[in-house]
């Protein structure tokens, strides 16, 4: 047997089933598509489940593939065991109502004993119970004695998962040899040592399991196969474990290089050496695959493996950032037979980076906490820790809760899982209830609800400004009316109008209401219960009457303002999606007509250059004049057409679809202009972040857009004329200012320098002695405490030996302070008593230490009188 590298086996494997007449298909992304009961792909035959399931026809009836795989329920004992991981790749043949049993044997025999030449007597092969046929095609055709054949239950060879396609299978085992068994007298295939190792399964499909729990065979069964492809490494490469095959163990080599630490010398370096192996393996690869971070689903498989693979890697002394750089190896190992990890190299590597940095920042702080929290329950004597404490670490700190349980584990605790979920709970809870505050969009109590549900209206704004409706209700100082009179804010229900509601996060219009010489305007229109449109607004003349026919009238100019806007987000969406990545998703919308505003899932703020493409591939979308076609369609049809759905929205079968030319296809049920030329102009005007991992942008169409660059033009003149040069010049001329600024500081210190120094020494001169010690005593001219402080502290280093009592007039206030030094101090000498009885006279107080005490007073002409007094003092203190 020629040890292979896994890369040369993968290759090997899918060139023998090509030889078998098999097409070769690439890895599908490990995102499932079109598929709600998984949140990611764990095996090779899950992307193919509509092949089995007959819901749509395979390519070719024989498929063979090598399928990225995660699986993450054994994630606490990846790295404790050298058995587990998250992620694999899995070699898998699958024939859908083609072939059977015989062939996948025999192929599967083939590709073992001639391909890999792996010795026949180290195979043992496992069969259902029941299955016979199964049986006696090894046994009989194959010729494997019965000593390396086995039967066992529906536990090991039967595979099903939930209903659907599932049948008995045939397990392939390599026995590693009696070194590597347990030495039980029952030990053998199913063993749960080391020594047979499992590595090829083949399912044989000829069931579907119903709801009713029957099998019901299948008019044409399949065969589905899988083989781990770094578990075949490890038994051509003769290595114990899947970290040390050459793929993975360069990872693994690269991350104790970094750490400075050998794997296999100390068994709690080789649990985290392993889990940030693995999951820096499972992490690229899913960011390759669109994963972004987050809190639910697939978003916080990805943030937990990260934070668990942070934590691992300061478990071993790791102390700067390095998961991006080890990502660099992980994509470097596989990048051949998965080409994405390197197109996407960039942007795996700067995720990385942010989560960890993020994560890094609060990792301290939340184990110091926890520590904290674990000692306490440890002191006393309990073994559970609150699930409220769990809560709070996530909440604050971003611990997921599996890290916090783990760590809490590590140090002998339980935790009440439950616990933790209620606070998760009441958390959601009360962001819904925020939610629901902040939905302004829909009146929460339809005053027009006591008329039934008759009471509705067709909304015809989308081609129509002006409408004619008869007045179904009126509603004014709370109560539902006949008639409304000038003056009065009335709420207008019609059964016919051409204001848009808002929604969407398009505002509603604004316009009028006339009847003969009877107006209302309307500033306002919102929803109701069954998508009543209620319009709001003030009866400027005359009066209305339920029944009566009215005309609705929006304003045009705001109108327009706003299509402007909304179809700018569209287009903004796809620049956005070019410039950033396909990642980005919209995550909410505000359209008014005086400006739009855009949130958006991205990482990081973008830079001034990645602003300007987006508003330069904006605007010659605009240049291009696009017409913009609004129609309906089904669902499905609007898909295949490419429109942008917005994530977690969900639409109706019927949907409204909105093209500005090829250039953007969109759902969406909001106004729009009918060529993109009539935006004008499209300028952003800020860029920020507004919750983790969203930004959000604000822009300015049409004559919005023209106002604010002519504002910013005028800004621009109004400085360069206050500089006295040319807008051109400016940049030049602020430059030397601020370099000419930054010289003057420069000298203004070094004179202070120099005045300091020269103070001193005309204090100095003003030196007695008093009691053989030297005291100085000075009034300084406009000095504030901070300076005097300084001032002070220089004469007494200078002095060596003595006390200093200085008073300064500053702001109108009187500052005093007195310095002594050590010895002095010792003699009985106390500043603080001496400034306070010196404050005293200027009457202001203050204290402090025998050493250094400072204080203030009111009277500046009484300063000369104070330290008059001063002296006195420390002649007495000193006596
Ligand atoms: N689908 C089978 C497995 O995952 C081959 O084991």
């Amino acid at each position: 047997m020629k040890p292979l590298g896994l890369n040369e086996i993968r290759e090997k494997f899918l060139a023998f089933f090509e030889s078998k007449e098999h097409m070769r298909l690439n890895s599908f992304p490990l995102v499932p598509i079109n598929d709600k009961s998984l949140l990611l792909i764990n095996s090779g035959m899950a992307p193919l489940k509509p092949y089995f399931t007959g819901d749509e026809i395979p390519p070719r009836v024989r498929i063979a593939s090598c399928q990225k795989c995660i699986r993450t329920p054994d994630i606490e004992n990846v790295g404790k065991t050298a058995r587990h991981g998250t992620f694999f790749e899995m070699l898998g043949n699958f024939s859908f109502g083609d072939y059977f049993k015989k062939e996948a044997i025999s192929w599967a025999w083939e590709f073992c004993t001639e391909v890999m030449e792996m010795p026949e007597d180290k195979i043992f092969i496992s069969v259902y119970l029941e299955d016979d046929e199964t049986y006696d095609i090894w046994h009989k055709e194959m010729g494997i004695p019965k000593e390396r054949l086995v039967r066992l239950g529906k536990e090991d060879n039967f595979w099903e998962h939930g209903l659907g396609p599932c049948g008995p299978c045939s397990e392939l085992y390599y026995d590693r040899g009696v070194e590597y068994g347990c030495d039980s007298p029952t030990c053998g295939v199913g063993c749960d040592c080391d020594r047979y190792v499992e590595f090829w399964n083949l399912v044989f499909t000829q069931f579907n399991k119903d709801e009713a729990g029957n099998y019901n065979p299948l008019p044409k069964p399949n065969i589905d196969t899988g083989m781990g492809l770094e578990r075949l490494a490890v038994i051509m490469q003769g290595v114990d474990t899947i970290f040390e095959i050459d793929t993975v163990g360069h990872v693994l080599n690269y991350i104790c290089k970094k750490a400075g630490v050998t794997y296999g010398e100390n068994p709690d370096d080789d649990v985290s050496i392993r889990v940030v192996t693995d999951h820096i393996r499972s992490v690229t690869f899913m960011i390759a695959d669109g994963v972004m971070p987050g809190n639910e689903g697939r978003g916080y498989v990805l943030r937990r493996l990260l934070r668990r693979a942070v934590r691992h890697g300061k478990l071993l002394g790791i102390k700067d950032l390095f998961l991006y750089d080890v990502a660099k190896e992980a994509i470097r190992v596989s990048e051949g037979a998965y080409p994405e990890l390197r197109e996407k190299q960039d942007f795996i590597q700067k995720l990385i980076h942010i989560e960890e940095e993020h994560f890094k920042d609060t990792l301290d702080q939340g184990m110091a906490l926890l520590n904290i929290e674990i000692d306490k329950v440890l002191a006393m004597e309990e073994t559970v820790f609150p699930g409220g404490g769990a809560f709070k670490l996530y909440d604050t700190y971003g611990f997921p809760f599996d890290l916090t349980k783990e760590i809490i584990e590590e140090r002998g605790l339980t935790i009440i899982e439950n616990e933790f979920e209620k606070e998760m709970q009441a958390q959601r809870e009360r962001a819904r209830e925020d939610r629901r505050n902040s939905d302004l969009a829909v009146w929460a109590d339809d005053p027009f609800n006591p008329l039934g549900a008759e009471a509705v209206n067709t909304f015809v704004g989308y081609d129509n400004l002006v409408a004619e409706g008869t007045i179904l209700g009126l509603y004014v100082n709370d109560a539902l009316v006949q008639e409304a009179k000038a003056g009065d804010a009335v709420l207008v229900l019609l059964d016919q109008t051409s204001f848009y509601a808002e929604s969407g996060g398009q505002t509603g219009d604004h316009g009028i209401i006339q009847k003969g010489n009877g107006l209302i305007e309307i500033n306002d229109c919102k929803k109701g219960s069954l998508g009543r449109h209620i319009h709001s607004g003030i009866v400027k003349s005359g009066s209305f009457e339920v029944g009566e026919t009215v005309m609705g009238e929006v304003d045009k100019d705001l109108r327009n303002a706003v299509q402007r806007n909304h179809t700018s987000t569209h287009l903004m969406h796809k620049a956005l999606k070019q410039v950033l990545g396909d990642h980005v998703e919209q995550a909410g919308s505000f359209v008014s007509p005086d400006r739009l505003r855009f949130d958006f899932n991205h990482y990081q703020g973008m830079t001034r250059e990645e602003k300007r493409r987006v508003e330069d591939i904006v605007n010659a979308a605009v240049l291009e004049a696009y017409d913009v076609s609004i129609f309906e369609t089904n669902i499905d049809k609007a898909k295949s057409l490419g429109a942008t759905a917005l994530f977690g929205e969900k639409y109706g079968e019927i949907v409204r679809v909105v093209k500005v030319g090829d250039f953007s296809t969109e759902l969406c049920g909001g106004c729009h202009i009918t060529n993109s030329a009539k935006i004008g102009l499209f300028k952003i005007l800020s860029e920020g972040g507004v919750a983790a991992g969203v930004r959000r942008i604000e822009a300015a169409t049409g004559f919005n857009a023209l106002h604010i660059v002519e504002k910013m033009d005028d800004t621009l003149v109004d400085v360069s004329n206050l500089m006295k040069t040319s807008p051109e010049q400016l940049l030049e001329k602020v430059n030397e200012l601020t370099e000419a600024g930054k010289q003057k500081e420069r000298t203004i210190a070094e004179l202070k320098q120099k005045f300091a120094g020269d103070m001193i020494v005309d204090i100095q001169q003003k030196m007695m002695i008093i009691d053989g010690i030297q005291v100085t005593i000075a009034e300084i001219e406009n000095m504030p405490m901070d300076e005097l402080r300084n001032v002070s502290d220089l004469l007494k280093d200078r002095m060596g030996s003595g006390v200093v009592l200085l008073g300064s007039v500053h702001d109108g206030k009187v500052n005093f302070i007195a310095t002594a030094t050590k010895d002095v101090v010792k003699r009985g000498f106390h500043a603080g008593k001496l400034v306070k009885e010196v404050a005293t006279i200027a009457g202001g107080g203050g204290g402090g230490r025998p050493d250094m005490a400072q204080a203030g007073g009111k009277y500046p002409e009484k300063l000369a009188e104070s330290l008059k007094k001063g002296e006195s003092c420390i002649r007495e203190q000193l006596s």
